[in-house]
């Protein structure tokens, strides 16, 4: 069976982008393969986190995972720090990167710009994300287009490894959603959506209540000529709202011009403002009943369970390939 395996930070809300870029396919994924899904809470210390928030945010988004409707029976849904080989390898990882590459990544360039104080962790959250899918032998990773450059380093990674120390590491490859792959701010759609993004009125959160969803697509920066059509180039605010509608509904984009030709941008507005919204009713209201039950943590438990036992029997390999404390001479 091919592995899956996907990770998303505790950090704020997730956002449409999120969960058309990277929930969406990982619902479709777990029928048919071996997949885990984790909370990167790790990842999320690389910049200042408020710990009793961190600590809230962790159960939001496992109840986020499940609602959106990963089924933590099929899938392993697990929390990162719960998992110390993560770290472990993270640091394995961490020694086989040269500084250089890990300078050149566009996240790290955009989170640390114009700030003083940059964690060295924001740096070095590349190899700790290789780390992660190194140890479950993962084949296939199901990110968003901004993930793609990490995703890389992680092959790159893990054949230095194996050319170094053995074949010891699975190479894993990329899967972007055909549809979706970057959604856009509402208010710049040059930039993607953004968890972070101190901005609000460009970030739709999966929890927004219709009111706000509305308001927010109502407000989304268009352009002035009042024709829907998709043109990423020249029509980029509108290309984003059909590329929403399209994804959460299932219609094609050239059906969704059909359907507004001619209907002018408030009536475009609304009618995607009420697919996200119908979109979503049912994914809140489940999420509001998982916060509330003892299940949730049941889950997590059960799911760091499964986590540790892969990625330990994955490390300890590691770490004998690597010559680290007595494996290697207590295997001969
Ligand atoms: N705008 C987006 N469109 C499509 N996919 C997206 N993803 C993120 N933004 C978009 C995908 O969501 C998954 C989880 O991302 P993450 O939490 O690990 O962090 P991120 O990629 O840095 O996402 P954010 O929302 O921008 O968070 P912050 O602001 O905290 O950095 C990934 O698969 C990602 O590709």
């Amino acid at each position: 069976m091919t592995t899956i395996f996907s990770g998303v930070q505790p950090t704020g809300t997730v956002t449409l982008g999120n969960y058309i870029g990277a929930f969406r396919q990982f619902v479709e994924l777990q029928h048919t393969n071996d997949c885990l899904f984790c909370i990167v809470d790790q990842h999320a210390i690389t910049v200042q986190q408020e710990p009793e928030e961190l600590a809230k945010t962790i159960r939001s988004l496992a109840a986020i995972y499940i609602a959106s409707g990963i089924d933590p029976k099929k899938a392993t849904l697990f929390i990162q720090s719960e998992v110390p080989a993560h770290a472990q390898a993270g640091w394995m990882m961490q020694c086989i990167s040269y500084i250089g590459e890990l300078e050149r990544m566009t996240q790290f360039k955009d989170k640390s710009a114009g700030k003083e104080g940059v964690s060295s962790g924001l740096l070095t959250y590349p190899p700790l994300m290789a780390a992660d899918i190194l140890l479950y032998n993962t084949d296939i990773v199901p990110v968003g287009d901004d993930q793609k450059q990490h995703v890389e380093l992680t092959r790159d990674l893990a054949e230095r490894f194996n050319s170094r120390y053995g074949e010891v590491l699975t190479i894993p490859d990329l899967r972007t959603p055909k549809n979706g792959a970057r959604i856009k701010s509402l208010q710049d759609p040059l930039k993607k959506m953004s968890k972070s993004d101190p901005n609000k009125k460009g970030t739709i959160s999966i929890l927004d209540t219709p009111k706000d969803i509305e308001k927010k697509i109502k407000s989304a920066v268009t352009d002035s000529d009042g024709i829907v059509k998709f043109d990423v180039e020249n029509k980029p605010g509108v290309s984003n709202l059909l590329v929403i509608e399209s994804s959460l509904s299932g219609t094609p984009i050239q059906d969704l011009e059909t359907k507004y030709e001619g209907a002018g941008y408030g009536a475009f507005k609304a009618g995607v403002a009420e697919a996200v919204i119908q979109h979503l009713a049912p994914i809140q209201e489940k999420y509001e009943e998982l916060l509330a039950s003892p299940l949730l943590d049941q889950y997590l438990d059960e799911g760091a369970e499964k986590a540790n036992a892969i990625a330990t029997a994955t490390l300890n390999k590691m770490e004998a390939a690597m010559g680290l404390g007595r494996k290697r001479s207590r295997s001969k």
